[in-house]
């Protein structure tokens, strides 16, 4: 049997990027094979095993036809006289096709490495069709890869231009697309993605929340502040408020927008909270130096500061790429955030209690504080 390196391993050592995990294909053995090595087989039925050593997935060579819709409905024929070249087929683009044996020979029957010099996203067969997950991936690699000049090939976008149309996409179970799209966010053009979608027709069928915004003349400059913000949750925060933004979305109705959002999305809890406190607070930010105490009160605590200190710097970070791309003057946000902060622990309960100060008393007497003191700060 003989084994190779495949994928995205492959391909980005031949970009000079660091390679995070890598995947093996195996030609000429059998499951049972395998498992008298001692590989791991990872599900009853699917051939791929890991390696009992390194944990790393080896994949025994194979040839895939697709027999439904979505992802569910796959034959695939996996036996020691599948080769390299029809195993490096079935796969989705050409620059995730080649194969590096262990001399360091490499085999590269659909031209990826020519692709990689010319910066191309291009599908390596019809097969592509098979997985319409690979709309999504076709439009988070050309996030990763957007600053190296990488573009999608005419004939690969009217590909899946094609599957979009054909309704495939509503195929795909909310977890993986959540998947792709959480991981297009860490990439390092996360605008580009939804750009990706959108010439596809893929956005609207997704991601329709974000296709006014994608739409809109200030979105090339949101997409460019996006990609400075260090963490996923404060794309997607600031991604989603944009979007609320442009369509004008009254106050009352953002919240049950942004959990319809990330109920359909699947978005992981840590998502949802930090896209409801930005984006309910945005304009309440960006209104303090006029706002009264009570006001001032109502964006401290609707941030929840008092238990949550040390979300501020993210939530700031936050406001101001808001503010940026408003075009808002200001001091830094997370100045003010820490103004606020100061405003609601200057009074503690244990102070007012020592005042004589009980239940419900107690509690109008520190609200009143806090709102004077809130009343005093000059931004
Ligand atoms: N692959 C594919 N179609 C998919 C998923 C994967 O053809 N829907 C193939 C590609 O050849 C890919 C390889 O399986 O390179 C490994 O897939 P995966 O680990 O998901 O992606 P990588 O290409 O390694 O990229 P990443 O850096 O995002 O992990």
């Amino acid at each position: 049997m003989q084994t190779y390196l495949v994928g995205g391993a492959v391909r980005d050592r031949l970009l000079g990027y660091p390679i995070y995990d890598r995947d093996w294909v195996v030609v000429g053995a059998s499951a049972e094979e395998m498992i008298d090595r001692g590989y791991k087989p990872v599900g009853a039925d699917f051939p791929v095993f890991i390696h009992p050593d390194s944990g790393e997935e080896y994949a025994l060579a194979r040839t895939e036809r697709k027999t439904g819709h979505g992802y569910g409905g796959f034959v695939y024929y996996a036996s020691p006289d599948v080769t390299l070249e029809q195993d490096l087929l079935r796969r989705d683009l050409t620059i995730n096709a080649m194969a590096e044996a262990p001399d360091g020979s490499l085999t590269d029957p659909y031209g990826g490495q020519q692709d990689l010099q010319k910066r191309i996203l291009r599908h390596v067969s019809p097969a592509f069709a098979e997985d319409p997950l690979r709309v999504l991936r076709v439009a988070r690699f050309a996030a990763r890869y957007a600053a190296l000049g990488f573009r999608v090939a005419d004939e690969t976008l009217a590909l899946m231009r094609k599957l979009s149309t054909a309704g495939e996409l509503s195929y795909l179970s909310a977890e993986r697309v959540w998947q792709e799209f959480e991981r297009a966010l860490g990439e390092p053009s996360p605008g580009v993605f939804i750009d990706v979608l959108q010439r596809c027709g893929a956005l609207e069928i997704l991601f329709s929340e974000f296709a006014a915004l994608q739409r809109n003349p200030a979105w090339p400059a949101l997409a460019t502040g996006l990609a400075e913000l260090p963490k996923t949750q404060e794309r997607f925060a600031v991604l989603t408020c944009a979007a609320l933004l442009i369509e004008n979305i009254a106050a009352d109705d953002i919240r049950p927008r942004i959990e319809a959002l990330c109920l359909r999305l699947k978005a992981p809890r840590s998502y949802r909270d930090q896209a409801l406190l930005v984006s309910s607070q945005q304009a309440g930010m960006l209104q303090l130096p006029q706002a009264d105490g009570e006001a001032r009160l109502a964006v401290a605590n609707g941030l929840d500061l008092l238990r949550r200190p040390e979300r501020m710097p993210s939530l700031a970070r936050c406001f101001d790429n808001l503010a940026a791309w408003l075009n808002v003057d200001g001091p830094p946000a997370l100045e003010r955030l820490q103004a606020l902060h100061r405003a609601l622990t200057e009074t503690t309960p244990a102070q007012l209690m020592q005042q004589g100060f009980k239940g419900k008393a107690l509690g109008d007497e520190l609200k009143r504080r806090q709102q004077a003191a809130c009343a005093r700060l000059t931004f």
